[in-house]
């Protein structure tokens, strides 16, 4: 049955007026892989206790059977809600199906699914593709017709950023033949495997001197290859332009010190509207929109980098 179908009889009922309670959520976090992250359950848990929900806390170490596993003791537990940041897009649907089977709605968060969106309530995040464009537009922009090798560091293997953003930035590079991703690999989201493969992109690219800019699909991931560059013994930000996602503290303090040129932020707060949006159906079984998506603002040292990382340092990253 469809969810929205399953609200228009006795389960819509006895979802009425649950506002009044106190629920109890669980969210199966992906893990804590980059600073992003760790800001997302951050202000997850914040926005719990400022709502007067009872948040259950699952970190995943990054393997999709541990998030599956949570979400099965969730749906034991009898919980009101599940928040699912899926670490990858493909492999939900059955536990999916036993959610929507105990009538326990699913927000996913950050990241999307191949499984019918009958199978979740909503899902919050920002347009992955877009993020990605915007990216491949600044670059475009920054290197004009001059020839640019690009490396590329991927996010986590089957995960929709990694797709999405991939898939965005060949987009906002398509028709500057000058420009051309060389190199494209997996650095899992996070800052040591940043790191480690920009270090053997450096090493097959003639020590760096052949590498115009590196695109990250997440700025901790740039942030260790900022290192990278830097024991190469070339400059950051000048030897090679730097455009990364996410918009943490760190990699505003890199913009600052001239060693990072661009980034496009994800907001860390997704769990705000998601819990708007629950409340409304716990309310009066409100259906919310299928999407909500978040902005995906780019930022460049001319916005004030400094400040940026004062502004959000305190922020949970
Ligand atoms: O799904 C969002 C991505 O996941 C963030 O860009 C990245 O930092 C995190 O690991």
């Amino acid at each position: 049955m469809k969810l929205k179908t399953l609200l228009t009889t006795t389960a819509a009922v006895a979802f009425m007026g649950m506002a009044a309670q106190a629920q109890t959520v669980g969210f199966a976090q992906i893990g804590s892989e980059s600073g992003w992250r760790a800001a997302e359950t951050t202000l997850t848990k914040q926005q719990a206790e400022e709502r007067g929900i009872d948040l259950k806390f699952s970190d995943a170490q990054q393997k999709q059977e541990n998030q599956i596993a949570a979400i099965r003791s969730f749906i034991a537990q009898g919980v009101d809600a599940i928040l699912l940041a899926p670490v990858v897009a493909t492999g939900w649907d059955s536990v999916l199906e036993e959610a929507k089977e105990a009538e326990i709605p699913v927000v996913l968060l950050d990241r999307q699914v191949d499984s019918s969106d009958e199978l979740y309530l909503t899902a919050v995040g920002s347009d992955l593709v877009h993020e990605g464009k915007v990216a491949g537009e600044w670059l475009v922009g920054a290197v004009g017709d001059k020839e640019c090798r690009v490396v590329e560091l991927q996010g986590t293997t089957g995960s929709s950023p990694a797709i999405d953003r991939k898939k965005g930035f060949e987009e906002g590079i398509a028709g500057h033949d000058n420009i051309e991703i060389v190199r494209s690999q997996t650095g899992d989201f996070t800052r040591s495997m940043g790191k480690e493969v920009m270090e053997s992109f450096l090493q097959a690219e003639n020590g760096g001197k052949d590498i115009c800019a590196l695109y990250a699909h997440n700025d901790d991931m740039a942030v260790g290859a900022i290192q990278a560059i830097k024991e190469a013994g070339l400059k950051p930000g000048t030897d090679i332009l730097i455009v990364s996602i996410d918009a943490v503290p760190d990699i505003f303090k890199a913009m600052s010190e001239g060693e990072a040129n661009a980034t496009v932020e994800l907001t860390p707060n997704m769990a705000g509207p998601a819990f708007d949006a629950l409340a409304a159906f716990w309310k009066d079984g409100t259906m919310p929109e299928k999407f909500i998506q978040t902005e995906s603002k780019l930022y460049t040292p001319d916005d004030d980098p400094a400040g940026e990382y004062e502004r959000r340092k305190g922020l949970g990253y």
